[in-house]
């Protein structure tokens, strides 16, 4: 019996609806999650009473959307305990928060010689930026290594990986496997060598409770959008004490205190990080999906991810041929798994006909997929507004789409 009663459901418009002629099984959360009334209302209203540009105004629409888009960073500050609203830098999401960090701290800090240690578990969002900086500066890349197809980091060698390290970027929850990975253990790790520490917390920002000193990382990226917020807003939470470390972003508007013709004085954070008019409405809306999720609590969303991957991960263990990847315990809520005699994107395919939405592919995680030996997985990602009887259902699909493929 889940802790969250399904009559949430009812928040969020887009799920109530049929998908070629069947009620829709919504478990592509990991990619992006549906939206609740509240936060469309808050964007909505936004537009319709307050929308002006920030912070350069004197009149009243703009003095009501700088108090708004300064208000949401004090929410997020609240959501992740930092210890100062200026240790949250707003960004378009998790892609550009970790781009942040490479080209101003990785091009003013790394050198030649030096290491990035990131883990084979990473989204190409938290391993391109790495490889861009590491041929820019002449850094190494290497990698805490998995054990198999349960996901978990071998640490067995991690005290050898870390010599030499500058900073430790990894995630929290893999996208691709649901591994859950200790935070505070490996930054604790990291810090004996004097390392940094970076947080791809986009699948676990909104799915369990963060607090940035219990993690105790330097830096924390997250998108608005997987957390029932919209698109196009993020957030970098980056240590106040590391902020003279890290060169200007962007060049313009909000970011600078004096323009000369030839030179230019930089604003403090994380206004010098936020160059142009900002996502004042994304703020908005972000602040609100936090409200609204504080509501539900983070506590009981967490129970109900691990509720639901447990279950489909039982479910799914009845077929035939079937591989099942990720860990047994530490886990979020996704089950990703391919069938040996069935194509991955013809099941999808298939399931989708029937209303059912699942996400096949290498989940931007290809040299894990290679790793695995598989170009593919199909991947059923939960939030806390899915059902036990939804998953009964996937598996349904799955059954009679496996007999016809067959
Ligand atoms: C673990 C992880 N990191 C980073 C990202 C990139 O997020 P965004 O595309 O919102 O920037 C994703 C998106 O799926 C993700 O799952």
């Amino acid at each position: 019996m889940s802790v969250i009663d399904a009559s949430i459901r009812e928040d969020f418009p887009a799920l109530a609806q049929e998908i070629n002629g069947h009620p829709l099984v919504y478990f592509d959360n990991a990619a992006t999650t549906h939206k609740p009334r509240a936060m469309l209302e808050s964007v909505q209203k936004y537009y319709e009473h307050d929308n002006a540009n920030v912070h350069r105004g004197i009149h009243e629409l703009s003095n009501r959307a700088t108090t708004a888009y300064e208000g949401a960073r004090d929410r997020v500050a609240q959501f992740l305990n930092a210890s100062t609203r200026e240790e949250i830098i707003f960004t378009r999401g998790t892609t550009e928060s970790i781009n942040l960090v490479a080209s101003t701290w990785g091009v003013a800090n790394l050198a030649a010689g030096d290491v990035i240690l990131l883990t084979e578990l990473e989204h190409h969002s938290n391993l391109v930026p790495w490889q861009l900086l590491a041929q820019r500066t002449g850094a190494q890349l290497r990698f805490i290594p998995i054990t198999g197809d349960e996901g978990v980091l071998d640490q067995g060698n991690l005290a050898a990986l870390l010599q030499g390290v500058k900073i430790l970027s990894f995630t929290h929850i893999s996208n691709a496997l649901g591994t859950l990975n200790p935070v505070a253990e490996l930054c604790k790790k990291a810090k004996t060598v004097g390392a940094l520490t970076l947080v791809d917390a986009a699948q676990s920002a909104g799915h369990l409770p963060l607090d940035v000193h219990t993690l105790g990382c330097d830096f924390l990226a997250f998108s608005g959008h997987k957390l029932c917020g919209p698109t196009g807003i993020g957030v970098l939470y980056a240590k106040k004490e590391l902020h003279s470390d890290l060169p200007p972003y962007q060049g313009g508007g909000e970011m600078i205190s004096k323009v000369e013709f030839q030179t230019s004085e930089f604003n403090i954070a994380p206004h010098k990080f936020e160059a142009g008019t900002p996502n004042i409405a994304g703020a908005v809306g972000l602040h609100a999906a936090m409200d609204y999720l504080d509501g539900v609590g983070l506590e009981a969303i967490r129970k109900h991810d691990f509720e639901l991957a447990c279950y489909a991960k039982e479910r799914l263990a009845e077929f035939d041929g079937i591989r099942i990847f990720g860990p047994e315990q530490e886990r979020g809520g996704l089950v990703s798994f391919v069938f040996s005699d069935v194509h991955a994107l013809d099941l999808a395919t298939m399931a989708d006909q029937q209303g059912v939405a699942i996400r096949i592919g290498h989940h931007c995680t290809q040299p894990l997929h290679k790793k695995l030996g598989v170009p593919a997985t199909a991947r059923a990602s939960f939030y806390f507004y899915n059902t036990l009887n939804e998953v009964d259902r996937f598996v349904e699909v799955m059954q009679k789409v496996i007999q016809q493929l067959k």
